[in-house]
């Protein structure tokens, strides 16, 4: 590894957890002696039958829509149904490895198809990869991560969601490996506006057209109608219960009904109407306070201030990567949010405000705004995915908010369900009208496999009468749902990060990616002790080195059965799919799921499940198994909750007395049931999951190969971790390139459907 700064730590970890929940809120108190045993509790939710089979999710949008031409809408051709089961693996599994490529199950193919700096308009050169390059308004940007698929028709001119030959992929670009985007490393503060104006663009979304060429290979289109870029100079309308509050009026929008950009943006969801939703994560590192900007706002009982500590910015913290330094430009200046004019509208006191969200894009279509859905809540956002779309029953949105000890969220629509809106004429208004006027959930776990879903309103009168923070109205509660989540008791999780839901019956899948401060005998507000869902902690040690501090070093996957299958349900029943664990742990308190040398895997993050076979791809972001291998996809074909067991974990304190945390685990996987299907370059995280409807596509990205970089070896190729794609045979560089985020396309060799 090449000795990394401390600058350069907080550049390369800046993407990683906040860590700002200090809540009491309670681990179960009742974790010993759970009164109900999993089976009956099951079975009082569910009935006996539990599984039915539900109609298409996420599929009933086809064809036709509004698009950038004004060529006659397609018709829309009906998409396939999910299979009643999800198919069989029919791969060998990949081994565990550190080689600096992209490994894959025999009989399948990885080729690298959208790298960073690409261009995507004829205005911007083929990337040259040596840092001199710029433009990247018209280049893929940095960090490819969550990603969904669009159809477009076969002429070109919008939307046929049942295409399997061409379509765009919507994809975030999350954070930076800045040491890269520039030929000797990046500049210390003061930042030259020169770097800023390169990798402030760097960030967002990015759309570009895919299409298979003559000989049936996906290829990505440097110049389309289609091709676009949203950064964090895009404009942006703000929508929903926060529009116009006083709380996101700033020097930008003294209104408060727009805002600039979208940054960090990390999972994905995609519409029942045919847009593509991206979650803003940690967006909070990117902006500076002062050092006595508490007093400048009232003091520490001041509202603003509460809020700025409970989202990450305390006074004094430093931004990531300085761009305030650049100069008075607004696009520098804007990166200080320190109260210094006579208003908030001279100022950028209240910019925090006006990031955190759930954002709606519709990528056929350049001409209408981008737009915030602040209803869905603000919190360091992963993926918004929806649960079952029913005719005449509201819509859910599930959530996760990824940092240490917060929680699990869902938003369910007011309206209910019209499967005619799965052809709007508009398909930002019909987001207007299914994302603005909603509640937002918080989850609460209980120890006997149940669970409830808190509202955060000022109509719950522990929201209204909160004692930690005066909320001023449902705005308020909204840009605080962290705050209000606190109040509300709600479960403190073990960094929530994507979600996704199961076509075949509807259960709600959440990853836990880790959680550093979970403890059997937690000290200080900002550490949790144990409880039923979040029930590890243990040591690990790193390439033969002295064991760690104990944690829950390895992450989880929870899911959750809505009562009665209904996505507004106020309970749940839930279980642990499973627990993350090398495979040579031991099994009584963390290799629980039994997992195999061809199943194990550690910290998963990426979450998706293909509608077309129903399989579950599981892909992780890990820094405690890289002795052993590198960031991996696992496929899994999963059950459903209640298969499994109700272990009990035996702690012994320190003191010498014991504690007993019973959980809920999902059946043990046996090899039909999961197996490594992929394994990344060296320091890489995969992420970002999608498919053509066929199921015969599947699209994954490959983010920061080789972030482990510091400015003192940007010279010399030879200290890289990682040469990827370059080594593969992509664009510039050969086997010494600077390492790229990527996209790749995978196919099976006999044309078969991934998984298969
Ligand atoms: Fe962007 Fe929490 O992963
Ligand atoms: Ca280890
Ligand atoms: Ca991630």
């Amino acid at each position: 590894m090449n000795a990394i700064t401390n600058a350069e730590t907080l550049a390369i970890q800046g993407h990683d957890s906040e860590d700002c929940n200090t809540s009491s809120n309670p681990s179960l108190n009742d974790i010993i002696d759970a009164r109900l045993s999993r089976r009956s509790m099951f079975r009082a939710a569910f009935g006996t039958a539990g599984t039915a089979v539900l109609g298409t999710v996420g599929l009933s949008a086809c064809g036709g829509g509004d698009s950038v031409a004004s060529a006659p809408a397609p018709v829309p051709a009906p998409l396939p149904s999910p299979p009643p089961s999800a198919i069989n693996l029919g791969f060998v599994a990949v081994a565990k490895n550190v080689k600096d490529d992209v490994t894959i199950a025999q009989g399948y193919t990885a080729t690298p198809l959208y790298a960073l700096g690409d261009p995507l308009s004829s205005s911007a050169e083929p990337y040259k990869n040596d840092g001199t390059d710029t433009n990247f308004d018209n280049r893929a940007g940095d960090h490819h991560d969550g990603m969904e698929y669009f159809g477009l028709n076969a002429t070109g001119t919008g939307r046929d969601a049942t295409s399997n030959d061409r379509g765009l992929l919507v994809m975030n670009h999350e954070a930076l490996t800045d040491q890269f985007l520039h030929a000797g490393g990046t500049t210390s503060n003061p930042r030259p506006g020169s770097e800023s104006d390169k990798e402030i663009p760097a960030h967002g979304v990015s759309i570009v057209e895919v299409r298979k060429n003559s000989s049936g290979k996906f290829e990505y289109q440097r110049v389309s109608a289609f091709n676009r870029r949203i950064t964090p100079l895009t404009e942006i309308e703000m929508r929903g219960v926060v529009r116009g509050n006083a709380l996101v009026r700033t020097k930008y929008s003294t209104t408060g009904f727009n805002c600039r950009g979208t940054i960090n943006n990390c999972g994905t969801g995609y519409t029942p109407w045919g847009t593509f939703l991206t979650g803003e994560e940690n967006w909070a590192g990117y902006f500076t306070r002062s050092a006595t900007d508490d007093a400048a706002r009232g003091g520490a009982t001041a509202n603003s201030v509460i809020s700025l500590a409970r989202y990450g910015r305390n006074q004094g913290a430093a931004s990531r990567h300085g761009w305030q330094t650049s100069g008075s430009e607004d696009r520098y200046a804007r990166w200080n949010i320190s109260q210094t004019g006579a208003s908030a509208t001279d100022d950028y006191r209240n910019e925090l405000n006006t990031f955190g969200y759930i954002v709606e894009i519709d990528p056929y279509d350049k001409q209408v705004a981008v737009r915030k859905r602040t209803t869905l809540g603000r919190f360091a956002h992963e993926s918004g995915v929806f649960g079952k779309v029913t005719a005449g029953k509201p819509l859910a949105v599930y959530m996760g908010d990824d940092s240490r000890g917060e929680y699990i969220y869902k938003y369910v629509s007011s309206v209910n369900w019209d499967d005619a809106d799965a052809n709007p004429a508009s398909r930002m208004n019909t987001g207007d009208k299914y994302l603005d006027g909603g509640k937002l959930y918080v989850a609460k776990f209980n120890a006997d496999g149940s669970g409830s879903w808190i509202e955060l309103s000022m109509a719950n009168p522990a929201v209204a009468g909160a004692t930690n923070y005066k909320f001023a109205d449902n705005a308020d509660v909204a840009i605080n749902s962290r705050l209000a989540a606190d109040a509300v008791g709600a479960t403190r999780m073990d960094r929530p990060e994507w979600c996704a839901v199961n076509p075949i019956n509807g259960e709600i899948y959440y990853t836990l990616t880790n959680n550093a401060n979970r403890k059997l005998e937690p000290t200080g507000a900002s550490q949790q002790g144990l409880d039923a869902a979040n029930p590890r902690t243990y040591t690990d040690s790193f390439a033969g080195g002295a064991p760690g501090a104990a944690q829950n070093v390895n992450g989880h996957i929870l899911r959750v059965r809505e009562l009665a299958n209904e996505s507004a349900a106020l309970g749940f029943a839930w279980d642990v799919y499973l627990f993350g664990a090398q495979a040579d742990a031991d099994q009584t308190l963390v290799n629980l799921s039994g997992l195999t040398n061809d199943q194990d895997f550690s910290s998963p993050d990426g979450l998706w499940f293909s509608p077309k076979t129903g399989l579950l791809f599981i892909q992780t972001d890990d820094g405690a198994y890289t002795d052993v291998s590198n960031c991996m996809m696992l496929i899994g074909r999963p059950g459903a909750v209640g298969d499994g067991t109700t272990p009990t974990l035996a702690y012994t304190k320190a003191d010498g007395s014991k504690v007993n945390v019973q959980t809920r685990m999902g059946a043990k996987p046996n090899s039909s049931a999961l197996r490594r299907f992929l394994v990344g370059p060296v320091d890489c995280e995969i992420t970002g999951c999608c498919e053509t409807p066929d199921g015969k596509t599947v699209f994954v990205n490959i983010q920061h190969p080789g972030e482990a970089i510091s400015k003192a070896n940007i010279a010399d190729p030879t200290k890289y971790l990682s040469h990827w794609p370059g080594n593969a045979g992509y664009g510039a560089g050969g086997a010494l390139a600077r390492p790229r985020s990527a996209t790749v396309v995978i196919t099976k060799n006999d044309g078969g459907m991934i998984g298969s």
